[in-house]
């Protein structure tokens, strides 16, 4: 049997697969996921708490027709091009599938968020390709590779945009020349879970709704504080949509999470502020690493997490994961989300302020005694 793909989350084991431990939450550092450090908006909490039961027991609306709507007048889309599903990963595996035949050509970045490849080639088959995207040239998608890549012609091409774990990006203004010259019967899927991070002006959901092969799919887990809820969203044509939108099953997206994802949409203003905290905290991270780790190499990033290097030369950084895992500091491990990584990779979440600052404290005392150690031994 194929096995799953891999993903962050092992603080789970931490709290309790049963959550028997879940007094600990706090405790825990999850730094693995990229969840956001900050709540949902007032309104969400508070929407959420004053109808929780109702919420519990009440089937949702059946294809969630308000969401979708509030969707479309914040993206300022029209309403038939927006697809709800539970979460992106749910409409990656809906949509794919129907994208792709075992015989076709798929392209995906390397490195890059792994489900991609694992639905591509594992669960579909197809002839997956990889665009290798190197350290030496700071993992960026440079955008005469990626004209030859859609000059041939595959059936699909994702770019996961700005790409996880490198938190790289192509700006909006070059990247739509590039799909414009596509050839028509090429899919290209832009995963933008991470856009608003870098800047929401740079998402690319007007001008997939207005194409006939350009697809955004859009997660509100990250962004929007609401990854326990699973609301995720694919922006594209809407003929295409109307297809994908007749295997969707009814309640799609449960009822807490289609209250929450209105209302969050209706407080722009408070994640835009988030969204801003976020790249202060992240450049202080940065800085911070580079005092707790001598020598690592930080890739500088756009988004909620940074991409890392332990020097070459120094110990295995898995033994650095594992010390922090055990006093509650879970980060991850990149190793099998590309071939161009290399040994020495982690990826870091960027938290609020005080966490972040356990997060270095940890990691600065057990790289120390790792270092010291080597040198000893
Ligand atoms: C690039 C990317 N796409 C999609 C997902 C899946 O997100 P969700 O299913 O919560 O919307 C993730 C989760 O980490 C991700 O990093």
């Amino acid at each position: 049997m194929t096995k799953p793909c891999e993903h962050g989350g092992a603080f789970f084991t931490a709290i309790g697969e049963r959550f028997d431990r879940l007094e600990r939450r706090d405790q825990v550092i999850g730094a693995d996921v990229l969840d956001a450090w900050f709540d949902p908006a007032p309104g969400v909490v508070a929407a959420l708490r004053e109808n929780l039961a109702w919420l519990a027991r009440t089937s949702p609306p059946t294809h969630g027709e308000g969401l979708a709507a509030a969707i479309a007048e914040a993206r300022g889309v029209p309403e038939s091009n927006v697809l709800l599903g539970a979460g992106s990963s749910d409409l990656i595996f809906r949509a794919l599938r129907e994208f792709v035949g075992h015989d076709d050509r798929a392209v995906v970045l390397d490195p890059s968020y792994g489900e991609y490849a694992h639905v591509l080639g594992e669960v579909i088959g197809c002839r997956l390709e990889r665009l290798a995207l190197e350290r030496a040239r700071g993992f960026a998608l440079e955008p005469a590779r990626l004209a030859a890549v859609l000059r041939s012609a595959p059936r699909l091409v994702v770019l996961v945009h700005p790409n996880s774990p490198t938190g790289r990006h192509v700006p909006r203004g070059e990247l739509e020349d590039l799909l414009r010259a596509a050839p028509r019967a090429t899919r290209v899927w832009i995963d933008e879970t991470y856009v608003d991070y870098a800047d929401p002006g740079e998402s690319l959901e007007r001008f997939a709704a207005e194409s006939t092969n350009v697809f955004v799919c859009k997660s509100m887990s990250k962004a929007y504080a609401m990854s326990g809820l699973r609301v995720g969203y694919l922006v594209g044509p809407r003929d295409e949509l109307g297809a994908l939108a007749r295997i969707t099953p009814p309640w799609v997206v449960g009822l807490p999470a289609q209250l929450a994802a209105v209302r969050a949409l209706e407080d722009g203003a408070y994640y835009a502020a988030r969204w801003r905290e976020t790249a202060d905290l992240r450049e202080e991270l940065a800085l911070g690493l580079g005092e707790a780790m001598p020598g690592v190499a930080v890739v500088p990033s756009c988004t909620n997490f940074l991409l890392a290097f332990a020097p070459a030369e120094g110990p295995p950084v898995r033994a650095l994961l594992d010390a922090c895992e055990a006093r509650g500091v879970f980060l991850r491990d990149v190793a099998s989300m590309g071939n161009t990584l290399g040994a020495q990779g982690f990826r870091i979440a960027v938290k609020d302020r005080a966490t972040n600052a356990r997060v270095l404290a940890v990691i600065a005392a057990e790289w120390r005694t790792l270092v010291g150690s080597a040198r000893g031994g």
